[in-house]
């Protein structure tokens, strides 16, 4: 198949390329680079690579795709803060305005990077698809706009659908610890301390970015017919955690670091638990590749083998928002 990948050069990206390319698809990833520079390995490279902007795309560039996978974004919610212009700009209007040339140029099937952060503050614990949506940020108001846009496009020839992921974890060549599962490891190989925000109480689903990958490749190999425009959470029930559980994770592999409760945040508002029984029922065949377990595991053996130390913790290479509101000026404006 040809497959174009946006945000080809992020975290979950240069997994889901590295994928696509060993079941040997043809792949063109589209990214503009905000993170060049932040590379902490070699990584397989796309077949075609665009170093661009998703807003200056036309349809000729996805001319004789056969899928979409669209990932490239502001990519949570502080930066969805730093400016939430260009959250909106790229992760709404980029993200609406690119379906709509997919559908135009043909392509069968769009598949888009969402969030299980669109659950936002649930009324009860145990969230899945049919629950309320309750953004808090700029970053999921972004995610559930899209998904409600781009679903009105769906019909017989285009088949959208919107992977919900839980919280990404775990090793990645394009590595970020500024998400809770690695930024506790990183914090407690750096500093000797597992240094927690919140209260430790608020609940998380969490998922291997490795998995998100593979789920964008489950969706793309399933019938067009059993994913045309659905909402999919992606994770596993037994994958939701309190801050406080990730922490005991962490000791696990790190038993001399301390944990410590800074209250930075108070008392989180960002706590839900999130059910992922429609996938199982959609996709019974997939199944995650990791647990946060053997996540940690694989993350404390590469981050020791590459000597993860104070001034990579402190530094801008892992952490998304330092990196970005330095590289504002590459996406600012409105493309159309
Ligand atoms: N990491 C998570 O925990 C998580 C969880 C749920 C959903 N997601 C979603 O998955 C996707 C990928 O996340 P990630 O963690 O790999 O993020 P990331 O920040 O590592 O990668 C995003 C990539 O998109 C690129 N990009 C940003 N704006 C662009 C634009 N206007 N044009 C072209 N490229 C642009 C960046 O350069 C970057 O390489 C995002 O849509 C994100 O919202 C991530």
């Amino acid at each position: 198949m040809r497959v174009f990948v946006t945000g080809h050069l992020g975290y979950i990206g240069v997994h889901l390329v590295a994928l696509l390319k060993e079941a040997g698809h043809h792949v063109t990833g589209c990214d503009v680079g905000l993170f060049t520079g932040c590379e902490w390995e070699e990584f397989v490279r796309p077949d075609v690579e665009l170093i661009r902007d998703i807003r200056d795309l036309d349809v000729a560039d996805l001319d004789g795709s056969d899928c979409v996978m669209h990932l490239a974004a502001i990519s949570n919610d502080p930066m969805g803060d730093l400016d939430e212009e260009i959250t909106l700009s790229v992760n709404r209007a980029g993200s609406i305005d690119l379906a709509r040339l997919a559908k135009t140029a043909g392509v069968p099937r769009f598949l888009f990077s969402g969030s299980c952060s669109v659950y936002g503050k649930g009324d009860k614990l145990d969230l899945d698809e049919g629950d309320p949506l309750h953004p808090l940020t700029a970053y999921a108001r972004s995610k559930i706009d899209t998904e409600a846009e781009v679903a009105k496009l769906a019909d017989e020839n285009f088949a959208p659908a919107f992977l919900r992921n839980a919280t990404a974890y775990g090793h990645s060549p394009m590595l970020r610890i500024d998400i809770v599962a690695n930024n506790l490891l990183a914090c407690a190989l750096a500093t000797g301390k597992i240094g927690i925000m919140s209260d430790g109480s608020p609940w998380r689903p969490l998922v291997h970015c490795v998995d998100i990958a593979r789920a964008f490749i489950a969706f793309m190999d399933a019938p067009p017919d059993r994913i045309r425009n659905v909402a999919v959470n992606i994770g596993d029930n037994q994958e939701n955690f309190q801050v406080k559980d990730v922490a005991d994770e962490v000791k696990r592999v790190l038993p001399d670091a301390d944990i410590t409760y800074t209250g930075e945040v108070g008392n989180d508002p960002r706590s839900y638990r999130v059910r992922f029984d429609y996938l199982n029922r959609l996709l019974p065949d997939f199944k995650l590749a990791y647990s946060l377990r053997s996540g940690t595991e694989e993350l404390h053996r590469q981050m020791t083998d590459h000597g993860f130390d104070l001034a990579d913790f402190e530094g801008d290479q892992f952490v998304r928002l330092r990196t970005l509101s330095r590289r504002l000026h590459l996406i600012k404006g409105d493309r159309r």
